[in-house]
């Protein structure tokens, strides 16, 4: 069994997941006694995914290797494929992967035969990412139908948007989105920020993100803060017990100021804290599903 995008995955699938991400947190144990292994392999830079995938793994009782791209025979010109075949060789039981192309995992799809778990692919999706997002949301408001929620920024570039746009609107959400025109995506129900953000009952920002889009972004960092940054302002005219969403790592005082992080409405590091028990039902599915 691989996840590779919650398109994959039935509504009922998701909600069997979220189900058991939150028996995790309220204390359910699974220990596989060290007898199983899994490696995970980063090509992209990543804190969040990788150490919370490292310690979900160990909170199951399994074993892991942390791949260094940067130090390993992809400086040599190994390819994808005989990297992820060699830790399948080893005896590793499953493979969590981040890579910077898109659909990476098409190489690997009936090749490889120990499950594939992504933690992120190019632009594409970030299927971990956004079920600790509905997790969060499910925890805040019980429920996904009716809710209104605004992604900001960097759209064309963010695997998050990606998955959260796809599978918030099949769970019922209404889903907005704003930011820059240049990073605007065809076919998504583009909006005001400033005129959507009292209606709202999330808005989730996404980071600029200077890696990828090249130069693309025509307003300076200062514009964009003052354009679409979630400052106390902003924060003032949202409707009460609307909350703030960001995957991280944010860019302090271009998306959100920096008062804002932590301030009574955010949920920043509560989706860092879902995103462990996220990852253990994830990895607790494809070790026991045959
Ligand atoms: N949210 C997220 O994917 O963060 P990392 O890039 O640090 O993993």
């Amino acid at each position: 069994m691989n996840i590779f995008t919650l398109k994959d995955f039935s509504t009922e699938e998701i909600n069997q997941i979220l189900d058991e991400a939150e028996e995790f947190k309220n204390g359910k144990k699974v220990d596989f006694k060290g007898q199983k292994v899994v490696a995970n392999l980063f090509f992209e830079p990543s804190t969040r995914t990788h150490y919370s995938f490292d310690k979900a793994a160990y909170n199951l009782g399994c074993r892991t290797q942390n791949f260094e791209a940067a130090n390993s025979s992809v400086q040599k010109g190994e390819t994808l494929y005989d990297t992820v075949k060699f830790f399948e060789s080893i005896g590793c039981d499953a493979v969590v992967i981040r890579h910077p192309k898109e659909n990476y995992y098409e190489d690997l799809i009936e090749r490889i035969k120990i499950p594939v778990v992504s933690g992120g692919d190019g632009t594409g999706n970030h299927p971990s990412q956004s079920l600790l997002d509905l997790m969060t949301i499910r925890e805040e408001f019980g429920h996904f139908e009716g809710l209104k929620i605004v992604i900001v920024g960097d759209i064309v570039h963010s695997r998050v948007a990606h998955s959260n746009y796809e599978i918030m609107q099949r769970l019922g959400m209404e889903v907005y989105t704003s930011g820059p025109r240049e990073f605007e995506e065809a076919g998504y129900n583009y909006v005001d920020f400033d005129k959507i953000l009292p209606e709202v009952d999330i808005v989730m920002l996404l980071r600029v993100q200077h890696e990828r889009h090249h130069d693309l972004m025509r307003l300076t960092t200062d514009e964009y803060h003052q354009m679409f940054g979630l400052n106390q302002k902003r924060v003032d005219k949202m409707k009460e017990g609307a909350i703030i969403m960001h995957p991280a790592p944010f860019n302090r005082n271009v998306e959100i100021a920096d008062e804002i992080v932590e301030c009574a409405q955010s949920r920043i590091f509560r989706q860092m804290e879902n995103g462990v028990f996220v990852r253990m039902a994830l990895l607790n599915r494809v070790l026991t599903n045959d």
